[in-house]
């Protein structure tokens, strides 16, 4: 009733400026509101009516002057039709189909292969196959499994005949919609092991471990069910929601602003730190390997930004000018060599406060050098960014991983 009142305060100040006119439910909208009370509406029909919410992730970030995109359920219409909008998608359906499509049976066979997305099975059976076509430089290590029981494969990349080397971990698939992440980790690897002379240099000083699709039940649930999920697949006892945000349960100011407690959420934190058997299983393996490796990388989509801690409190970190730089370096050889423009800086003044995230978790156990990655795009396609775009996303982040670890090699190892 409250929601109706303000709406109709609303259609009144904008009657002049802004047409109303149907929109669809395969549509996905950018909406931005002009007054404090827009926004307010907007966040009303954003955790009402079966909206789904693009960016930002949960109503509670909803700002005037900031672009939200959402896909409004028919009812929803109604209200989005009220704002200036902008259409950003009006065929979603289409291009999950073009997302879904040619996930061959047969993986692999075809040179284009890293240009399409997989299925969860698909990249199971890719992992499978790296490790038998290259027994002496990559190995797969369990490092646990799922809520599902879903088993966590990581791949370690090493040459050589050295054993104590230093280390770079990276993960993907953290949030199940965000695609292009999962089809970073495959593309990279794919590089690593055919290796230029770049990455020979960064090999020969270090081993790389890679979680292809750090949330295998979100990225099922994706390709069955629902394209737009992002947590995991957890069921909570007192709540018939279901899942937790990976990326707000680890413990880095577990669940203070930024996060929530409600199950419903989309940044729901869990009952606990680690309360999940993916961050969990992730959290163990650093903890265990915490003196090798030095830098910690996951991978995101969308809004193209290179990300350093803290997210979990407007505090500095204690190497912040350090890690700026670093970044700094990386988006401008992303802006030389592919045109492309990323933001960079610490999380929660560059976006938002998010506590629990992997990074800072990972910063505070002592991997200075620690990076989220937002991949493409802006906006245009977000999460269902087409296949054709993936060479092009994932080069230009492989250029911003390789600056960044040919840095930390300079600084951390002695030249031999
Ligand atoms: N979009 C990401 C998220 O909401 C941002 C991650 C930045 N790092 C962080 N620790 N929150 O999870
Ligand atoms: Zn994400």
């Amino acid at each position: 009733m409250k929601a109706l009142l303000i709406l109709i305060v609303l259609m009144n100040l904008d009657k002049n400026k802004c047409f109303a006119f149907l929109s669809f439910s395969d549509q996905v909208l950018s909406i931005t509101a002009k007054t404090q009370e827009q926004v307010e509406l907007l966040k009303n029909v954003s955790t009402q009516y079966e909206t789904v919410l693009w960016q930002p992730v949960s109503p509670e970030y909803i700002k005037e002057e900031e672009p939200v995109h959402l896909s409004p359920s028919a009812f929803a219409q109604s209200f989005a039709s009220r704002f200036c909008f902008r259409v950003l998608l009006d065929n979603t359906n289409e291009m999950i189909e073009l997302q879904t499509r040619n996930d061959s049976t047969d993986p692999r066979s075809s040179s284009s292969y890293y240009e399409r997305y997989h299925s969860l099975e698909d990249i199971y059976y890719w992992i499978n196959r790296t490790t038998q076509e290259h027994p002496e430089m990559v190995k797969v290590v369990l490092i646990g499994s799922s809520y599902e029981k879903r088993p966590l494969y990581a791949l370690k990349i090493s040459v050589g005949e050295k054993q104590d080397k230093k280390a770079i971990w990276i993960d993907c698939g953290i949030h199940a919609r965000e695609w292009i992440s999962p089809a970073f980790c495959m593309w990279f690897s794919l590089s690593y092991y055919n290796q230029n002379q770049d990455i020979t240099h960064i090999l020969n000083h270090m081993d790389v471990y890679v979680l292809p699709v750090m949330n295998p039940d979100g990225y099922k649930y994706t390709w069955t069910t629902n394209r737009m999920w992002r947590k995991n697949r957890s069921y909570s006892t007192d709540s018939s929601c279901v899942g937790v945000d990976l990326n707000r349960n680890f413990d880095a100011n577990w669940c203070t602003e930024g996060a929530s407690d409600k199950p419903c959420s989309e940044i729901y934190c869990g009952a606990f730190p680690e309360s999940e058997p993916e961050s969990e299983a992730v959290a163990n393996f650093l903890r265990s390997h915490k003196d090798s490796v030095q830098l910690y990388l996951t991978i995101h989509s969308y809004s193209q930004m290179l990300l350093f801690p803290y997210s979990c409190t407007l505090d500095e970190a204690e190497n912040h000018n350090e890690l700026l730089v670093m970044a700094q370096e990386a988006a401008q050889k992303i802006r030389r060599y592919y045109r492309n423009t990323y933001k960079y800086g610490a999380g929660g003044k560059t976006i938002y406060l998010a506590p629990g995230g992997s990074d800072d978790w990972a910063y505070n156990l002592g991997i200075k050098y620690s990076f989220t990655f937002e991949l493409q795009d802006r906006g245009r396609y977000g999460f269902l960014l087409p296949p054709s775009h993936i060479s092009k996303a994932c080069n230009e982040a492989l250029i911003a991983v390789k600056t960044i670890a040919l840095r930390v090699i300079e600084k951390t190892q002695a030249p031999q």
